[in-house]
């Protein structure tokens, strides 16, 4: 963590912390090799034709690569019929080889999200989207597989040193991915959560009482730094283009970490610790499943 050179708050370093989470990691990969004579084998498959997409899949391919988890992709011709890929998910499902499976959202229109990303096996679905999962995780039980960017949320908050218990924290956004699970994880650690998204009234002022803050939006620089509680913790999940075609956050940073206690800039925050994540979820996939 870095003080930042303007501006009070203490700027939480994802990039650096995800290293650290993947450093840690290799070795329990290597210990899990000693014990079972096997390698964690994450499956990620990539059914559209989408370019973020692509880099976001080559990406978790090289995370897995530095750790250690064997890694395979499957590229489908973006006409794929809904019948060929549940067909794949119940075949990688079967296969006692594959500890965890991923496919890449969004998909082509063609296929019914819901009903794919329901028929993976709960115990290999790295993503934490399964209902199985995602229920286990309303009811206060993070035993299952809990959704990769709302955990790196969680450890970015505990970076800052902010204590979660008894404050007053605010998720804006309701998505399965990130909104809702994020929320359940904070409401587990005794924070007092609101969820606020695009009908809620009066925002700045919600922004304003909240001592955590999480900006999941999807809106470029919405959340005015102006809006922000003196001392808050601030974590931007949002990854949007700026007209110069620069990666930005929902939240406008440079006024925002005048007055934030710390925060998270966007690149090198909550990004690379979904991938982070994402190799901690196969690494649980494969304890769960094979033993330790
Ligand atoms: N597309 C954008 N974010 C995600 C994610 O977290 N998981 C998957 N599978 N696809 C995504």
């Amino acid at each position: 963590m870095t003080r930042a050179m303007s501006g009070g708050a203490k700027i939480i370093d994802g990039k650096a912390l995800a290293g650290r989470v993947r450093t840690a990691l290799k070795d329990r990969v290597q210990a899990f090799e000693k014990a079972r004579g096997t390698t964690p084998h994450l499956v990620v498959v990539l059914a559209s034709e989408d370019p973020a997409s692509a880099v976001y899949v080559r990406n978790k391919g090289k995370a897995c690569e530095e750790v250690g988890i064997r890694s395979t992709q499957h590229k489908l011709a973006p006409t794929t019929s809904a019948k060929d890929l549940l067909d794949l998910i119940d075949k990688l499902n079967r296969d006692e080889d594959v500890d965890g499976i991923l496919i890449q959202l969004p998909l082509p229109k063609q296929h019914d999200e819901k009903r794919v990303l329901h028929a993976i096996d709960p115990r290999k679905d790295v993503d934490g989207f399964h209902p199985v999962n995602a229920g286990m995780l309303a009811r206060g039980d993070e035993s299952g597989l809990v959704a990769c960017t709302p955990q790196g949320c969680i450890r970015l908050i505990e970076e800052a040193g902010t204590s979660i218990e008894g404050k007053r924290a605010l998720v804006i956004g309701r998505s399965n991915i990130v909104g809702r699970p994020m929320a359940e994880l904070l409401l587990n650690r005794s924070a007092t959560v609101s969820i606020a998204h695009s009908r809620t009234k009066e925002l700045p002022e919600r922004v304003r009482e909240s001592d955590i803050l999480i900006a999941a939006i999807g809106k470029l620089e919405m959340v005015k730094g102006s809006w922000i509680k003196p001392g808050a913790t601030v974590i931007d999940v949002g990854m949007n283009k700026n007209a110069e075609g620069k990666l930005k956050g929902d939240v406008a940073f440079h006024a925002a970490r005048e007055i934030a206690g710390a925060i998270t800039p966007v690149p090198g925050g909550v990004g690379p610790m979904t991938i982070a994540y994402l190799l901690e979820n196969t690494m649980k996939a494969a304890i769960t499943r094979r033993g330790a």
